[in-house]
């Protein structure tokens, strides 16, 4: 059998990292109140000339050039983004012009902060179906662009950057030994719209509007769905909590984390924490979180690495993975 092996990683952030002190003099919070509710203590925020493709360009050149690979090496390009630079055509396929690519196919994924995990999963099953050999997977946002800044309750909470891997053909004996993404599961329910999405859009307004999110509602149902999805695919890889070697969930809000950790069993010290650094950064934020614990030495060939990531729709999904 054909299974998806990652073969190189890569991120880009922003010039300009924001601070909470920096939030006070904004709106009327206090660095206190952001640490203590969320865990957040400074975010990336892009500079005018900073967009979603050029974000996602530099982590895919990143990922290229840690994998050893040419953009000519490449068949697909899947981007996980809630904010393209244009309505149309796909961030992706100007990403794929950016990076010099003229053969191929790209395409944006929306699926908001479980944009990255519905991205791997897509790629896998282009590589399994046969349709393509190397796969750039790039999650990218410019959140600040959507925030209602005089809003306290949701401008602290997100920040911009991008993730990339490439993910690439590997035969496969399907042990959960092997290298490679191993099983996946992925849910969506639309009843609960009300409780975060963007006020505007094409269709509608026909301007882009403002992020609101209940974000008592949106915790409510997080840990429980979180920790459901994380099961159902654990089940389909007949493994357990006690089988990985790290969890990189998505990095909404360090208590949603912790709690997620405490109710699966996984010890505090397996567990890749950025949402300090880089806020919610959406689609970004699994990759983001997967190359600090690559750059600092935790990730390693062979480990077993569980992502996880929930947002707006409701989406939520996990992907289970050899690295
Ligand atoms: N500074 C100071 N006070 C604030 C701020 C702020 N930035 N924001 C809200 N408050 C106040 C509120 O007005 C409220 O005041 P009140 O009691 O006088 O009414 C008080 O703090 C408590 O507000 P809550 O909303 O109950 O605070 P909570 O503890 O729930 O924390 C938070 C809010 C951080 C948003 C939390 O609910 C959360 O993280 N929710 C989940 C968000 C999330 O995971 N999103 C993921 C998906 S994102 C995506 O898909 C794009």
């Amino acid at each position: 059998m054909i299974r998806s092996v990652v073969l190189g990683s890569g991120a880009a952030t922003p010039r300009r990292s924001m601070s909470n002190a920096e939030f006070e003099k904004i709106v009327d919070t206090t660095d206190e109140w952001i640490v203590q509710r969320t865990g957040i203590h400074s975010r990336f925020i892009a500079d005018a000339d900073e967009t979603t493709a050029t974000l996602g360009t530099r982590a895919a050149e990143a990922a290229l050039a840690d994998a050893g690979l040419t953009p000519d090496e490449i068949d697909l390009i899947i981007l996980a983004t809630s904010t393209p630079d244009n309505t149309f055509p796909a961030t992706a396929v100007d990403i794929q012009n950016r990076l010099g690519m003229h053969h191929g196919f790209a395409f944006d994924i929306q699926a908001v902060c479980t944009g990255f995990i519905y991205a791997i999963t897509t790629a896998d099953l282009y590589i399994r179906g046969g349709m393509a050999k190397r796969v750039l997977v790039i999650g990218a946002e410019t959140f600040s662009r959507l925030l209602d800044w005089e809003d306290r309750t949701t401008c602290v909470l997100f920040g911009d950057g991008a993730g990339a891997l490439v993910l690439g053909a590997s035969d496969s004996t399907g042990t959960v030994g092997e290298r490679g993404i191993i099983s996946a599961s992925l849910r969506s329910d639309g009843a609960h719209k009300d409780k975060l999405f963007v006020d505007g859009g094409p269709s509608t307004t026909g301007s882009i509007g403002h992020l609101r999110m209940q974000g008592r509602e949106v915790f409510k149902h997080a840990v429980a769905m979180i920790t459901d999805v994380i099961t159902s695919a654990f089940e389909r890889a007949g493994l357990g909590v006690d089988d990985i070697d790290w969890f990189v969930p998505h990095q909404a809000n360090r208590r949603i984390i912790d709690a997620s950790a405490r109710k699966l069993g996984i010890p505090p010290e397996k567990v890749v924490i950025t949402v300090d650094r880089h806020g919610n950064t959406s689609a970004a934020s699994v990759p983001l979180a997967l190359s600090v614990a690559i750059a600092d030495g935790r990730i390693k060939k062979g480990d077993l690495v569980l992502l996880e990531a929930m947002g707006g729709g409701f989406t939520w999904g996990a992907v289970l993975l050899r690295w």
